[in-house]
């Protein structure tokens, strides 16, 4: 029998008992920054070394933080479910614990690419700097999807999202567009649960959302247990 389809659609939240900061909550990373100087072309064009650093600082933490247990389960959750994971996430957290299908949406920390050819993109662990350069001599930026800029893999996300026989989602304020209106594109029916401490969508909006107030490691237990009954 065809193992039943899960699709995970992951925001900051995910990664907070790993010791990253989220974006939006108290103390989160947007607090200390101008969103729009640190990821936004823009703000790329306008001040490259304050860019590079902030991406800078967010690698070298990711470097030294692990996955936590609620992205152990995720993975484990293969052996009986085809999971596949939609994250908004520039960590690599679910690659770490084992997950095998992961989309990213807003690209990757540990690569960048070359700001003349897109489609030039190598893996990159250390600082990066202006003067880090492709082969032509064209400036290295982070793999990132900026404000404002295209979702490259946004028609994937969709596609997998429609196939979805159980949505879940996990520690995301729904609050970035594209990414958020994924939401839409489940079935009819389709069975939706929401983990986040403090999740801000409305359960009357979506007649099939069961939201799971917890945290991302507490919420993925509970999941398993329903799913697993049913
Ligand atoms: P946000 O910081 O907007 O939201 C984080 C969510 O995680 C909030 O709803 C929190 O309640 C929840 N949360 C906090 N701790 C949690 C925990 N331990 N377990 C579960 N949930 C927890 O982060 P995102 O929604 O991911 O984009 O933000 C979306 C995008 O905005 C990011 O990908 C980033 C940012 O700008 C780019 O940089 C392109």
């Amino acid at each position: 029998m065809a193992k039943k389809k899960i699709v995970v659609l992951t925001g900051a939240g995910m990664s907070a008992e790993s010791g990253l900061k989220t974006f939006r909550d108290a103390n989160g990373l947007w607090e200390g920054h101008d969103v729009m100087q640190v990821a936004s072309p823009e703000g790329f064009a306008n001040d490259p070394e304050l860019v590079l650093e902030f991406y800078n600082q967010r690698r070298r933490q990711l470097l030294e933080v692990a996955p936590n247990k609620g992205h152990h389960d995720l993975a484990a959750m293969e052996t009986d479910f085809d999971v596949h994971i939609i994250t908004q996430n520039v960590d690599n957290l679910h690659e770490q614990a084992g997950s095998s299908k992961v989309l990213h949406l807003h690209g990757e920390l540990l690569k960048v690419r070359s700001t003349e050819n897109e489609n030039d993109i190598r893996y990159w662990e250390k600082d990066l700097i202006v003067g880090d350069v492709d082969q032509n001599g064209h400036q290295l930026r982070p793999h990132i999807v900026w404000f404002g800029e295209m979702v490259p893999q946004l028609d994937n996300a969709i596609a997998i999202t429609k196939k979805a026989e159980v949505l879940l989602i996990i520690g995301t304020s729904m609050q970035v567009y594209p990414a958020a209106s994924l939401i839409h594109y489940v079935r009819m029916g389709t069975p939706i649960y929401f983990i986040d401490p403090k999740s801000k969508v409305g359960a009357s909006d979506f007649p099939n959302l069961q939201i799971i107030s917890k945290t991302a490691s507490e919420g993925v237990s509970e999941v398993i247990r329903m799913l697993q009954k049913t």
